[in-house]
């Protein structure tokens, strides 16, 4: 080869590496473009859980629309070949909704005509993603990926009515509890209850041995003071800081360790926090370390 023929295919390729690279740049900037103006929703995984613990996770023990907030819902979703549970899901116009899906078995989609809510549902993960419906209407919903025989079957349907129209009447509503969790414990501790592996340690399967441990007073100190210094729980290890949660009620502080000790496993001698109890232990101050000090006394044998 001469050295102009070298000189012509070496420029070819130059021209053709550019046009590649403004091809990988402009998806790049549509891709930003569609999130930043068409407000994409993208799925996240939200936590785990595995298609035979489905029936026992709270979210999914009853799947539908709960309220959980004033004008804020939570839908639980579980998809199967070939339905949707629950097949129809009714919701006010202009609520602030979170949806958490799961699947029972393959991978399926979950599509709303008309929105931009796409989001895969696979066996194993919890997808979670945020919406708000601005219209009245009847919405198609569908599953997008082939999952067997009867895949084109499996549908349902998102009824959105106005406000005045939405009434609770066949809805589960969250206990005040569960509200209080729902609204502050999840971000860390899950609404599973399972927590972040390596993060956040789980309260299923842990807070009733805190309990049963000597740890009642502990665990009031704890939401009330938080909790600094090395921990084991569900035998991993963990070294992170839990926030003080003294700026919520006496009330919302009892509500919400009696969900936490009722959802999951309850100790047998298990009663009641009150809320007389609360306002005791808010009377002495501690420290987040003061806290960890008293979780070192608990006889947590190996725990
Ligand atoms: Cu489920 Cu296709």
């Amino acid at each position: 080869m001469t050295h102009q023929e070298h000189e012509s295919i070496a420029r070819w390729e130059r021209r053709w590496l550019s046009v590649s690279g403004l091809m990988s740049s402009l998806f790049v900037m549509l891709i930003a473009y569609s999130l930043a103006t068409e407000g994409g929703h993208i799925a996240q995984r939200s936590s785990r859980t595995t298609p035979d613990k489905i029936a026992t996770n709270p979210l999914f023990a009853e799947p539908g629309v709960r309220l959980t907030a004033p004008n804020k819902y939570q839908v639980t979703g579980v998809a199967q070949a070939f339905s949707f549970n629950p097949g129809e899901i009714r919701l006010p116009v202009g609520a602030e909704v979170d949806f958490f899906l799961t699947s029972k078995d393959v991978i399926h989609g979950f599509q709303i005509e008309d929105t931009n809510i796409n989001v895969e549902v696979l066996p194993g993960e919890i997808s979670y993603l945020h919406y708000t419906f601005d219209n009245v209407g009847e919405y198609l919903l569908f599953c997008n990926e082939y999952c067997g025989i009867s895949h084109q079957n499996m549908l349902g349907k998102v009824v959105v009515v106005p406000a005045s129209q939405f009434t609770q009447v066949a809805q589960t509503t969250a206990s005040p509890g569960e509200q209080v969790y729902n609204g502050n414990c999840t971000a860390c501790h899950q609404a599973s209850g399972e927590g972040v592996a390596g993060a956040f340690p789980a309260l299923k399967e842990h807070v009733n041995k805190l309990y049963e441990a000597g740890g009642r007073d502990y665990l009031i100190n704890t939401v009330l003071y938080g909790l600094q210094g090395p921990i084991e729980a569900s035998g991993a290890t963990y070294n992170g800081i839990m926030p003080a949660w003294s700026q919520l009620s006496n009330e919302n502080l009892a509500d919400v360790l009696n969900h936490i000790l009722s959802t999951w496993e309850t100790p047998a001698d298990f009663k009641p926090f009150e809320v007389s109890e609360i306002e005791a232990f808010r009377a002495q101050p501690l420290s987040a370390s003061d806290v960890y000090n008293l979780r070192q006394t608990l006889n947590l044998g190996g725990q």
